[in-house]
């Protein structure tokens, strides 16, 4: 039997990834191992939607005045869950609670880590068979260890994540994260119900020819944010130009799209919506954390988002994110 097999599970890469920390006490590779089986009893689910009574709305809107689905509650009820009963995580936030969760208990109040996520992200997707996601963000305590975990655990600025990651439930289902270290993505084998290494060490591509906005949008955005988009529609030798649009509606899609091809995606500020659309503290932090770390750039149009100092588990935030050049040629409008 071959036993240096190339093909590692998610369990094994990162308990192999321990053995070059002495210290580390293996409590965000359980983390990690809570958050893939969340994500894969959230994937069976994703897989019966149509043939179980799980589309739809389940008649409630949440604190962002969105409708909310059944499948955004069951998802949100498997990550809760997974994290309460494990041994690293001290409390949570997300996307359809109202405020951040500590659960106070002796073995979560000893934990070292925090947990904010979007549970289902795109899911208006759902009932269309799009592909959807799942996005989360982790920070060391700042707190007591011993004592329950406070608000100040939560609202710690991007650049202090100590990993970051998303799960794409499409064609195939897959886990992608980040750590200080490295991005890597791992694809769910269904036969063994594992994820398994995939994709090691992901770069952005630094050039791309995508790019992903809503264009319904267009006479809403600043004009700045009209005058890139519009070059982005025109033959440009120094950019390679006229770039291709691709829009899904689920952000997590998008980015891992432009993440692995090259790209940029952008829900800027609107008329409607004066400070963004889109989350920072689970949905922009955690992409941004994942695609700087594979070399490209995430930014609020003016601040790198890493740098942001949050104020509250909900806020809003426009948001560009992307190739590395891409970045740097929307910054060049931006600023002009
Ligand atoms: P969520 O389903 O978690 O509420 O997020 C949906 C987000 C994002 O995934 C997507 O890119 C964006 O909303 C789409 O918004 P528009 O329909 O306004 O373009
Ligand atoms: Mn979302
Ligand atoms: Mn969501």
């Amino acid at each position: 039997m071959n036993v240096n097999r190339k093909v590692l599970t998610l369990d094994e890469f990162t308990i192999q990834e321990l053995r070059g920390l002495p210290h580390a006490t293996g409590q965000l590779s359980s983390l990690l191992r809570d958050i893939g089986l969340a994500a894969k009893r959230v994937n069976v689910e994703v897989n019966k939607a149509g043939l179980v009574d799980i589309l739809g709305d389940t008649g409630t809107i949440n604190v962002q005045g969105e409708d909310v689905k059944k499948l955004d509650i069951f998802a949100n009820n498997q990550f809760m869950g997974v994290l309460k009963h494990g041994i690293s995580c001290a409390g949570i936030g997300s996307e359809e609670m109202d405020d951040f969760v500590v659960f106070d208990d002796e073995i979560s109040n000893a934990s070292k880590y925090v947990v904010m996520f979007d549970p289902l992200d795109g899911s208006g997707n759902i009932d269309v068979n799009i592909s959807i996601g799942t996005i989360f963000s982790v920070f060391k305590r700042v707190s007591e260890l011993g004592k329950p975990c406070t608000k100040e655990d939560f609202l710690q600025p991007g650049n202090r994540q100590v990993a970051a990651g998303y799960v794409i439930y499409g064609s195939s289902t897959m886990l992608v994260y980040a750590t200080s270290r490295a991005v890597n993505g791992f694809t769910l084998d269904t036969a063994i119900g594992e994820f398994c290494l995939s994709h090691p060490d992901i770069q952005c591509p630094v050039d791309g020819k995508m790019y992903s906005v809503n264009h319904g949008n267009f006479f809403q955005y600043e004009k700045q944010v009209q005058e890139y988009i519009t070059a982005c529609q025109k033959k440009n030798k120094t950019n390679g130009g006229p770039y291709t649009q691709r829009y899904i509606g689920s952000m997590v899609a998008d980015v891992h799209r432009n993440l692995i091809k090259g790209g940029i995606f952008m829900y800027p500020a609107t008329t409607d919506k004066p400070k963004g659309k889109l989350r920072l503290m689970y949905e922009c932090k955690p992409l941004a954390f994942i695609v700087e770390k594979a070399g490209g750039k995430a930014t609020d149009g003016k601040n790198r988002i890493l740098d942001l100092q949050p104020e509250a588990l909900h806020q809003r935030t426009p948001f560009f994110i992307g190739s590395k050049n891409m970045m740097e040629e929307l910054e060049g409008f931006l600023t002009a």
